[in-house]
C-alpha cells in the first residue's frame, strides 16, 4: 500500500503527494439490532460516493456487513481473524467490494472464537490498532463494525479507533445503553486510548408517527447536544430488503429516503471534520 496519497493536479499536468489523513471509526453499541452494520456499509458506501477512500473492517463474528456487501462466507479468502489471531497483515486481508473506493476486510467463521483465543495474545487489546496503523495513509476513512458486545472485540475496535460513531434506535431503554457505552468509551479512553472521541451520534429506524421516538431523541438530543446528528436514519424497507441482494442500499435503490439519509449523513460528517478540531474531548 502506498503511504502517501499522489493526486493529480491536470491545470499544471504535475503530481503531488498530498498526505492522506485517514480517520478510523469504529461503529458501536453493545446493544444488537439497532443499526451498526446497516450504517457501517451504508455510511461507508456513501463516503466513498463523495470521492472518500473507504476500508471496512468486519470485526463481527456474525459477518453482516461482509455478507450485506456480496462477499459470501465461502467466498471470503483472508479474514480479520487471521489479522488479529495468526499476525497476517491487513493488506493481505483486504478484498475489494463492488463499490469504486470501498474495500472490506472481511470475517470469517472462526472469528467467534476470537473473544476467547485473544485472552491469551500478547497485546491483546491491541491487535487491531497494531494491524491498522498500516491503512494510515492508504484510505481516508476506516470503518470499524463492532458486535453487540463490549467484549475483546469491539475493545480492540474502540483501541484501533479514532472515535466511535453510535447508531441509537430511539426507544424506550434507548438512554441507558447509551450511558452505559460512554462509561465504557471514558474507561478506554482514560486506560488503553486517550486520543478516542466520540464521533457522534445517529438515530437509527426513526418513525416520526411514533411519539415514543420523538420523546427519545429530544432526551438523547439533551443529554448529547450537538453531538447527535441532525440527520436521523427513517425506517424504511429498502435498506432492509438490500442486504439479501449483497448490496448497500445506496446501490440498490438510490433514491429512496434511506440512501438519502445516509448520503447526508455522510456529508454531515465531512462537514464536522473540515470544522471541528481533528480530535474532540469525550465530556466527562
Ligand atoms: N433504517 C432502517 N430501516 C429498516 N430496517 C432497518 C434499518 N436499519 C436497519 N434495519 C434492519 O434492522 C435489522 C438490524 O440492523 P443491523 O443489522 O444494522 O443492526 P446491528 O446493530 O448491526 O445488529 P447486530 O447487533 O446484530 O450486529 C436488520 O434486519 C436491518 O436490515
Ligand atoms: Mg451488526
Amino acid at each position: 500500500m502506498n503511504l502517501q496519497h499522489i493526486e493529480a493536479t491536470p491545470e499544471r499536468g504535475t503530481v503531488t503527494p498530498v498526505p492522506v489523513v485517514t480517520r478510523i471509526l469504529a461503529v458501536a453499541n453493545q446493544k444488537g439490532g439497532v443499526g451498526k452494520t446497516t450504517t457501517t456499509v451504508n455510511l461507508a458506501t456513501a463516503l466513498a460516493a463523495c470521492g472518500k477512500r473507504v476500508l471496512i473492517v468486519d470485526m463481527d463474528p456474525q459477518g453482516n456487513a461482509s455478507t450485506g456487501l456480496g462477499v459470501a462466507a465461502d467466498k471470503r479468502g483472508h479474514s480479520i481473524y487471521q489479522v488479529l489471531l495468526d499476525g497476517m497483515s491487513l493488506e493481505a486481508a483486504v478484498t475489494r467490494t463492488l463499490v469504486p473506493g470501498m474495500d472490506i476486510v472481511p470475517s470469517g467463521v472462526d472469528l467467534s472464537g476470537a473473544e476467547l483465543e485473544l485472552i491469551d495474545v500478547p497485546r491483546r487489546e491491541y491487535r487491531l490498532r497494531d494491524a491498522i496503523q498500516q491503512a494510515r495513509g492508504t484510505y481516508d476513512f476506516v470503518v470499524i463494525d463492532c458486535p453487540p458486545a463490549l467484549g475483546l472485540l469491539t475493545l480492540n475496535a474502540l483501541v484501533a479507533a479514532d472515535s466511535v460513531l453510535v447508531p441509537l434506535q430511539a426507544e424506550f431503554y434507548a438512554l441507558e445503553g447509551l450511558s452505559h457505552l460512554m462509561r465504557t468509551i471514558d474507561r478506554v479512553k482514560r486506560g488503553l486510548n486517550p486520543s478516542l472521541s466520540l464521533q457522534g451520534v445517529v438515530l437509527t429506524m426513526f418513525d416520526r408517527r411514533n411519539n415514543l421516538c420523538e420523546m427519545v431523541a429530544a432526551d438523547v438530543r439533551g443529554y448529547l447536544g450537538d453531538r447527535v446528528y441532525k440527520t436521523m436514519i427513517p425506517r424504511n424497507v429498502r435498506v432492509s430488503e438490500a442486504p439479501s441482494h449483497g448490496k448497500p442500499v445506496l446501490l440498490y435503490d438510490l433514491r429512496c429516503a434511506g440512501s438519502q439519509a445516509y448520503v447526508r449523513l455522510a456529508r454531515e460528517i465531512l462537514q464536522r471534520e473540515n470544522s471541528l478540531p481533528p480530535q474532540p474531548a469525550l465530556a466527562s
